[in-house]
């Protein structure tokens, strides 16, 4: 995943003939994939991008007929849907009620950037992944347009595109209060029947985040006052023995602490 063409042979864009082929042609050239207007058995590609009523969607080859993954913008389920919405539950306690600002440097698919995001928080989203990135930037653009965050005039977070540590250095002059991360750890056995489909093909099209020693150990030398880790409950801590730690379902969030 760290090479400069990562999704060859893996991830194509799919024209389904609806709308304009501009954004197409440009998302393939973006991600240097192929752009095809069909696919056959020959097509050796496991993944499609589309934009499917006009949602920017990431389609499993087996499952080309359904609607596909997109970031979801919605409060998840029993989430309250008013902003902001109560800082109750491991996430929060993780987070800490006096942090304000948040950056989030492993965003993948962006659900926990955004129930932090929903909680009241200041959130910056980090992402290398060049497709989850552009499924990001499409979330967000649908985030802007919502009623709610109209009304109350607020600014979606803001998403950085390229890897973390380098982003850190940036950071420095004004370090977030709290730095989180969720990176892929190996899965404890080959194919969980719990996992989520869109983790599951996370992992597929990315693969485990094996830098994710050093990744802690940047943002451990950035944040402010705290680094959350979130980690599948089977895994050790990333960094050692944390100072607290949050249990979730089937879950962990380690929280280190920094000496201002
Ligand atoms: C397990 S997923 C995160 C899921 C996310 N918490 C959510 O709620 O959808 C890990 C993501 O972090 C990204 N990632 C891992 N290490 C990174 C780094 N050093 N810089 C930027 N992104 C990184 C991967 O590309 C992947 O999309």
């Amino acid at each position: 995943m760290h090479q400069p063409q990562p999704y060859i042979g893996k991830l194509a864009v799919l024209y389904e003939g609806k709308d304009s082929l501009l954004p197409y042609e440009q998302l393939a050239e973006c991600l240097s994939v192929p752009l095809y207007k069909s696919v056959d058995a020959q097509t050796p590609e496991m993944f499609f991008l589309a934009w499917r009523d006009g949602v920017l969607r990431l389609i499993d080859r087996e499952l080309l007929k359904k609607g596909g993954l997109m970031v979801e913008i919605d409060p998840r389920n029993g989430e309250q849907r008013s902003w902001p919405a109560p800082k109750q539950g491991a996430l929060a306690q993780a987070i800490g009620r006096k942090t304000q600002t948040v950056v989030d440097a492993t965003t993948g698919w962006g659900q926990d950037s955004l129930a932090i995001y929903r909680m009241g928080y200041t959130v910056t989203c980090i992402e290398r992944s060049p497709v989850m990135a552009a499924l990001l930037a499409d979330g967000f653009k649908r985030l802007a347009q919502l009623d709610w965050v109209q009304r109350l005039e607020l600014p979606v977070p803001r998403l950085l595109f390229g890897n973390a540590i380098e982003h850190f250095a940036a950071l420095k002059d004004q370090p977030p209060d709290c730095i989180y991360l969720d990176p892929m750890f190996p899965p404890k056995r080959k194919k969980s029947a719990l996992a989520k489909k869109s983790m599951v093909v996370l992992r597929d099209l990315l693969g485990d985040d094996t830098d994710r020693e050093q990744l802690f150990a940047a943002a451990m030398a950035t944040a402010k006052k705290r680094v959350v880790v979130k980690s599948p409950d089977y895994a050790d801590a990333l960094g050692g023995k944390p100072d607290a730690s949050y249990q979730g379902k089937l879950l962990r969030y380690d929280v280190y602490l920094l000496s201002e």
